[in-house]
């Protein structure tokens, strides 16, 4: 594996980390223990030590799977999660980024995560008017203090929210989590020079554009009903598939593993910390890690 720094976190992440959506059950499938075990032993054996998570990646049900799972070395970890919503049922969220509940998702999440601290606690994607509230910020930085929180972070919706990125040092945010993949390079515009300016890590979510970038599905391709892909609008898919099959035919080398080039292609640009593959079972997670091995030295923030 090999590591960067998380930008003023200080925090030293392994370049390739997993995300846990797919956890929480709207990614076509269902979640035992085990198989989370599975999963997120072989990343730590590889070497992968940051885990990105949420509150309503079902309800807590991300989170509390994880949790279990990493009980007895916690501090092996670098924990991320996000607050901002309360979950329903799959697909079905509400917003509630007022002050007084965060704290209450805050202590959910520390609960179901088995742990009494998180690493870096994201605003999830939320409108600029909740970003925008001092006192929610100022609440949040009090849970710093009280060392609930090591640091703060902000995933933003849009992947050009160049609003809520150019005021994450006033808020005390250091870190931005963002899409950005070989399909949408929309943050190199704005979003990646303000974080290079500001010294914000960045982790780079939907790094495989929702597995379309392994290169595996075609035009055409359906999802099952119970998986988030099947919600997407389908000339756009067919067009994002499309786009892939040229990619994978123009850019990609001769016996190279498309998801792995695809995660290496993230990791080139030198606003980008880590990426954060979403990793539905072991060979997922082999795979993605590997991707280490494409990527080449001399980045800033290692
Ligand atoms: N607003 C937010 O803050 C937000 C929003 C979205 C995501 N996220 C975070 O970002 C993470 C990653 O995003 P994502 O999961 O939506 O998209 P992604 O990482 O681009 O795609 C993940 C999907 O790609 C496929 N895949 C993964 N590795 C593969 C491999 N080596 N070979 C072939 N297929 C592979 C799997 O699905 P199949 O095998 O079924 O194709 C997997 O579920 C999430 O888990 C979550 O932690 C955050």
């Amino acid at each position: 594996m090999k590591y960067r720094v998380l930008g003023q976190t200080g925090l030293k992440v392994s370049v390739i980390g997993v995300g846990t959506w797919q956890f929480g059950g709207e990614w076509g499938r269902q979640y035992r223990q085990e198989e989370a075990d599975a999963i997120l032993n072989r990343a730590k054996e590889l070497g992968i030590n940051l885990i990105d998570t949420a509150e309503c990646y079902g309800d807590h049900l991300s989170e509390s799977l994880i949790g279990e799972s990493i009980r007895g070395n916690r501090q092996d970890w670098i924990l991320a999660t996000k607050f901002g919503h309360h979950f329903h049922g799959n697909f079905d969220r509400t917003d509630v980024y007022s002050p007084a509940d965060v704290v209450k998702q805050l202590e959910s999440s520390l609960r179901t995560l088995k742990t009494d601290y998180i690493d870096l606690y994201q605003f999830h994607s939320g409108p600029d008017a909740s970003f925008d509230q001092m006192e929610l910020w100022e609440t949040l930085n009090k849970q710093v203090e009280a060392g609930k929180i090591r640091h703060l972070g902000i995933s933003i919706g849009s992947n050009e929210n160049i609003h809520q990125t150019s005021q994450a040092s006033k808020v005390n945010a250091k870190a931005i989590q963002v899409v950005y993949n070989r399909l949408d390079r929309k943050p190199e515009k704005e979003v990646f020079p303000s974080c290079i300016e500001q010294n914000l890590g960045v982790l780079a979510r939907v790094p495989l554009a929702s597995g379309l970038l392994s290169g595996k599905y075609k035009p055409g391709a359906t999802f099952a009903a119970d998986d988030v892909r099947s919600r997407r609008d389908r000339a756009q898919l067919d067009q994002q598939m499309k786009e892939v099959e040229a990619i994978g035919r123009d850019e990609v080398p001769a016996g190279t593993d498309m998801a792995a080039w695809a995660l290496a292609w993230c990791l080139k640009h030198p606003a980008v910390t880590c990426v954060i593959p979403g990793c539905k079972d072991v060979a997922q997670v082999e795979a993605n890690a590997a991707a280490v091995d494409l990527v080449e030295k001399g980045h800033p923030h290692e």
